[in-house]
């Protein structure tokens, strides 16, 4: 058989970085935003270059259902025999002709090459059908007008049907209409700007915009985070602007009587335990834990003098028979409310693992009561607004202990509109343009 002779474009490189990105999320396991600088440097892009990888790879592994329902009805062959890379090029096609603004043409021919110039090794007859194919395909679908609406809200969303379900039952139970339920939906496949909480200077940082809720952050419209001198130096840090309203209003809450120690139980990487760090009053101790020795690693970097770390397992309580003030508990779970910042999340959660994590999370949340003082404050908080990992555990603990109150968090909250009835508070994506973190406030009675 003759072998193909195949010289690799010059000047497609985003486009072979964005497949190398998808290759490694499919085969490796690998999460998207942690690959991605090593592909960059690898493909030596930046700037205009990097950020079409980015909306090329982040764009597919937010519409992979979508896109492979429009490649199926545009191929004959079933889609589940086709090589793997050879549907990812097709993505990579369908979201050029579809979401972004590549001609047609220019979309097709590119995916073309990328299916030649990734074919090394295999004979040209395979390389021809592979071309073939890719080009059968992407120019039937520029031809194919889609009928988007006779697709259920999963597919047109690419959300599993689980996860569109746990998203309509949190909304109704934060009183909010069933048509919210799509707004969330786009919310999550939109492109967001990396944000991040300046801890000290100057706010007023070039390529950077306020935020839009808390006075540290600003929305890297048009730098990287790299490019900016604060987050190189450690003065700010990559944190969504929930996640900085949360440890704001830990700052915030308002135990009884003097105070003289917090603790931070799932502190790891240790964004929260930062912002916190910074704010400690003198004469309080503040200690942070987490259960991996990588993560703890990764907080000592970040977290101010103030702070004393642990590793071990918060349901142990390492800190000893100590009483705090205020204790965080910043819940390992789901992460359902930052889909839009990590793109392929939605394809790995599975609801089994999801409820397995309740456990977990009431046994920490118990833990957590154990060692608040009389009048002291518990912040339960998840990146999800999944109802089994929020109000049913709260639930579940009150009924469990009758030393412990639910109180209305909305206050710790101040300027952020939209926060329903409470006594929850709820941020969500397409209301208040953070990741859907849920806080829950509770005090030792
Ligand atoms: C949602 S993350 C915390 C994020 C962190 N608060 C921040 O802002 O960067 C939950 C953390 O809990 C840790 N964890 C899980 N089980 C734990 C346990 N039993 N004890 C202590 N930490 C645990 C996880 O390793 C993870 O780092």
């Amino acid at each position: 058989m003759e072998e193909a002779t195949i010289a690799f474009p010059i000047g497609d490189q985003p486009r072979l970085a964005a497949l190398e990105l998808l290759r490694l999320v499919r085969d490796d396991g690998a999460y998207a935003n942690l690959a991605l600088p090593q592909v960059l440097r690898k493909y030596k892009l930046n700037g205009r270059d990097a950020a079409f990888t980015v909306e090329l790879a982040y764009g597919v592994l937010r519409n992979q259902i979508l896109y492979d329902a429009m490649a199926q009805n545009c191929s004959t062959r079933a889609l589940v025999d086709v090589e793997p890379e050879v549907v990812d090029i097709l993505r990579l096609g369908i979201h050029q002709i579809y979401a972004m603004r590549v001609p047609d043409h220019a979309a097709v021919d590119t995916c073309g090459s990328l299916a030649r110039v990734t074919s090394r090794g295999k004979d040209a007859s395979h390389v021809k059908a592979r071309v073939g194919f890719v080009n059968a395909v992407l120019r039937c679908i520029t031809r194919t007008e889609f009928d988007l609406d006779t697709l259920s809200l999963g597919n047109r969303y690419s959300h599993q049907d689980w996860i569109v379900s746990a998203f309509e039952e949190a909304l109704e139970r934060n009183g909010l209409a069933s048509s919210e339920l799509e707004r969330l939906l786009i919310a999550n496949n939109m492109a967001v700007d990396p944000v991040i909480a300046v801890r000290e200077g100057e706010k007023d940082i070039p390529g950077t915009i306020p935020g839009r809720w808390s006075e540290q952050a600003r929305i890297l419209c048009d730098v990287i985070p790299l490019d900016v001198e604060q987050v190189r130096d450690g003065s700010a840090i990559v944190q969504d602007e929930g996640s900085q309203l949360v440890a704001q209003a830990f700052l915030l809450a308002q135990p009884t009587g003097a105070e003289s120690a917090w603790l931070d139980m799932c502190a790891g990487p240790g964004g929260k335990a930062a912002l916190i760090s910074d704010s400690v009053p003198a004469g309080v101790e503040f200690i942070a834990v987490e259960l991996h020795q990588h993560r703890v690693d990764l907080m000592s970097k970040i977290v101010g003098p103030a702070a004393s770390l642990i590793t071990g397992d918060a349901r142990e309580r390492p800190w000893g028979n100590r009483f705090f003030d205020r204790v965080l508990l910043d819940a390992p779970c789901s992460g359902l409310g930052a889909l839009r910042r990590r793109p392929e999340a939605r394809w790995r959660k599975t609801k089994r693992e999801t409820l397995a994590l309740t456990d977990l999370q009431e046994d920490l949340l118990l833990s957590a009561i154990d060692s608040t003082r009389i009048g002291g404050v518990i912040a339960y908080v998840t990146c999800s607004p999944y109802v089994q990992e929020t109000w049913a555990v709260v639930e579940s603990v009150l009924e469990a202990r009758s030393n412990v109150q639910l109180e209305d968090a909305r206050g710790l909250f101040p300027g952020v509109s939209d926060l329903g009835e409470g006594p929850y508070v709820q941020l969500w994506p397409h209301i208040h343009g953070t990741d859907a973190m849920f806080f829950a406030l509770l005090r030792r009675v």
